[in-house]
C-alpha cells in the first residue's frame, strides 16, 4: 500500500476504500464511492464557510496564517512594500515574474494611457442619488462598464482577456474618483498622462478647479504601499466570488462587480469603514474597557480584529502601522490612532482575544491613514476595491487557464419537507 493514501472504512456498510493523498489533500469526489445502496448519491463533505475546502490550485499568493506570512508569487510582502510599486506588483501577480525595466515602463504607459472611461459615464454616475454609497456606485459602474465592451464575453480568447484586464486595472480608479466627486458635488476630473497611477487617482479625487492636485510624495507612496498590501489575498470571500461567477464564463466586468459586492460586507473589505465608525463611537480611551466588556459579552465585534486564516499578527497590519507614522508626519496625527493603539494593547493582553488568536488585521489601521489623507469613510472600501482589482483579475485568469476547473456548484444537505400534496387556500390554517 502506498503511504500517500488514506484508508477509510464506512462503518455503515463495512466497505473499505483507499484514496490518494496529493499535497496534503484528498479529493472530495473520491468519497462518493461510499454509498449505503446503489441509489445513494454517495458520501459528501459538509463545510459551511469553506473552512477546510481547497477550491483550486493556485500559484499566485501564499499565506501561512499561523506564522503570519504573506507572499505574492514567492516574494515576501515586506520586501514588495519596501521596494516595489503597485503597478509592478500587478504585473507580478498577473504574469508570475517581476517585469524587466522595459516591460514595466510599457505596462505603466498602457495603464495610465487607458484610465479614461467613456464620456457616457458622466451622466451615468450623475444619475445616482446625491448621497449614494460610493461602493454601491462602483459596483453598478463596473457592471455598466462591461456593456461598453461586448468583446469581453470572449473569455476563452487570451488577447481579449489581456485587453479587459488592462482596462479594468486602469479604469477602476477613475470610477472610484467619479463616485467620490458625485457625492461631493464636484465636476469629474479625467486622468492626466503626466501623472503616475496613484498620483492620477489622487488628482482625479482631490483636484479643484483647473489646478492639478500635487500630492505630497510621502502620501502618494503611502497610498501605493496600501494598494500593494491589498492587491491579493488568495481565496478570500470576494476572490472566491470572482472565481465562482467567472466559472460560469461571465465577462470580467460583471464578475468584478460581483466580487466588489462581496468585498463591501463589514466582515470583509467593509471592515475598514466599520473600524472608523467603531473608533468614533468609542470616542476616547477611557471608554475602551467598557467597549471591550461589551464585545466579550457578545454585543458586537472588535472590528479590524480576527481573520479566518491569520492566527497570528497579520503581516500587512504591521506594515500599515509603520505607514501610519510616516503619513502622520505630513498630515498631523489622526487622534483616532490613540484610541486604536490603546484598543490593540488592551485586546492583545486580554484572555478572550488571546485564546481565540485574534490579532489586528490589515483593516485595523488602514482607515486612520485614509482619513488623515482626506478620504471620507465611505471611500475606504472603494480604495480596497481599487487595489484588489488586480488580485481578482489574476485569479480569474488563473481559473480560466486551469483545466481542473468547472462551473462552481456546491452540494447541499436537504433537510426540508418530504413530498406532500398542494393544499388549496381554503384548507390552510
Ligand atoms: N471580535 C470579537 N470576537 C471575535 C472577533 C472579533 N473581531 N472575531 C472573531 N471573534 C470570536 C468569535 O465570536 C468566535 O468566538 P466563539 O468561539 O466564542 O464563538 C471566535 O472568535 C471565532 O470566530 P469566527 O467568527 O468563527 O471566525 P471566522 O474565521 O469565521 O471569522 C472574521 C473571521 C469574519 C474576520 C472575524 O474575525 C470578524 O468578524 N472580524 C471582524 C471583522 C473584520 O475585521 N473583518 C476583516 C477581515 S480582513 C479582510 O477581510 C480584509
Amino acid at each position: 500500500m502506498s503511504s500517500d493514501t488514506l484508508s477509510i472504512t464506512d462503518n455503515r456498510t463495512n466497505k473499505a476504500i483507499e484514496i490518494p493523498i496529493d499535497r496534503g489533500t484528498v479529493r472530495a469526489t473520491d468519497l462518493r464511492q461510499l454509498k449505503t445502496d446503489e441509489y445513494d448519491f454517495g458520501l459528501i463533505t459538509y463545510d459551511p464557510g469553506y473552512m477546510n475546502t481547497g477550491s483550486c490550485r493556485s500559484r499566485i499568493t501564499f499565506i501561512d496564517g499561523d506564522q503570519g506570512i504573506l507572499r505574492y508569487r514567492g516574494y515576501p510582502i515586506e520586501q514588495l512594500a519596501e521596494d516595489s510599486t503597485h503597478l509592478e506588483c500587478s504585473w507580478l501577480l498577473l504574469n508570475g515574474e517581476l517585469p524587466t525595466r522595459s516591460s514595466l515602463t510599457s505596462w505603466e504607459n498602457q495603464i495610465v494611457g487607458n484610465m479614461a472611461v467613456n464620456e457616457a459615464f458622466k451622466p451615468f454616475m450623475s444619475s445616482f442619488w446625491h448621497d449614494a454609497h460610493p461602493m454601491g456606485m462602483v459596483q453598478a459602474a463596473l457592471a455598466a462598464l462591461g456593456t461598453f465592451h461586448p468583446s469581453a464575453k470572449k473569455v476563452h480568447d487570451r488577447e481579449e482577456r489581456q485587453i479587459h484586464i488592462r482596462n479594468l486595472i486602469a479604469q477602476v480608479p477613475t470610477l472610484a474618483a467619479y463616485a467620490y466627486r458625485h457625492n461631493a458635488g464636484l465636476p469629474y476630473v479625467g486622468p492626466d498622462s503626466m501623472l503616475s497611477y496613484t498620483g492620477n487617482f489622487l488628482n482625479m479625487m482631490f483636484s479643484r478647479g483647473e489646478t492639478r492636485h500635487r500630492p505630497h510624495q510621502v502620501l502618494e507612496r503611502a497610498l501605493d504601499v496600501l494598494f500593494i498590501l491589498h492587491a491579493d489575498h488568495e481565496q478570500n470571500c470576494s476572490t472566491s466570488t470572482m472565481r465562482m461567477v467567472g466559472s460560469a464564463m461571465t465577462d470580467p466586468y460583471a464578475a468584478l462587480s460581483a466580487a466588489s459586492a462581496a468585498l463591501y460586507g463589514p466582515l470583509h473589505g467593509g471592515a475598514n469603514e466599520a473600524v472608523l465608525t467603531m473608533l468614533r463611537e468609542i470616542g476616547n480611551k477611557e471608554n475602551i474597557p467598557e467597549f471591550i466588556k461589551g464585545v466579550k459579552a457578545g454585543q458586537g465585534r472588535l472590528m479590524g480584529f480576527g481573520h479566518r486564516v491569520y492566527k497570528n499578527y497579520d503581516p500587512r497590519a504591521r506594515i500599515v502601522k509603520r505607514c501610519a507614522d510616516e503619513v502622520f508626519e505630513v498630515t498631523g496625527r489622526n487622534p483616532l490612532i490613540e484610541i486604536a493603539s490603546e484598543l490593540e494593547r488592551i485586546a492583545l493582553e486580554d484572555e478572550y482575544f488571546i485564546r481565540r488568536k485574534l490579532y489586528p488585521n490589515v483593516d485595523f489601521y488602514s482607515g486612520v491613514i485614509y482619513e488623515a489623507m482626506g478620504f471620507p469613510t465611505e471611500m475606504f472600501t472603494v480604495l480596497f476595491a481599487v487595489a484588489r482589482t488586480v488580485g481578482w483579475l489574476a485569479q480569474w485568469e488563473e481559473l480560466l487557464c486551469d483545466s481542473d476547473q468547472k462551473i462552481a456548484r456546491p452540494r447541499q444537505i436537504y433537510e426540508g419537507e418530504e413530498i406532500r400534496d398542494y393544499v388549496p387556500m381554503e384548507k390552510r390554517h
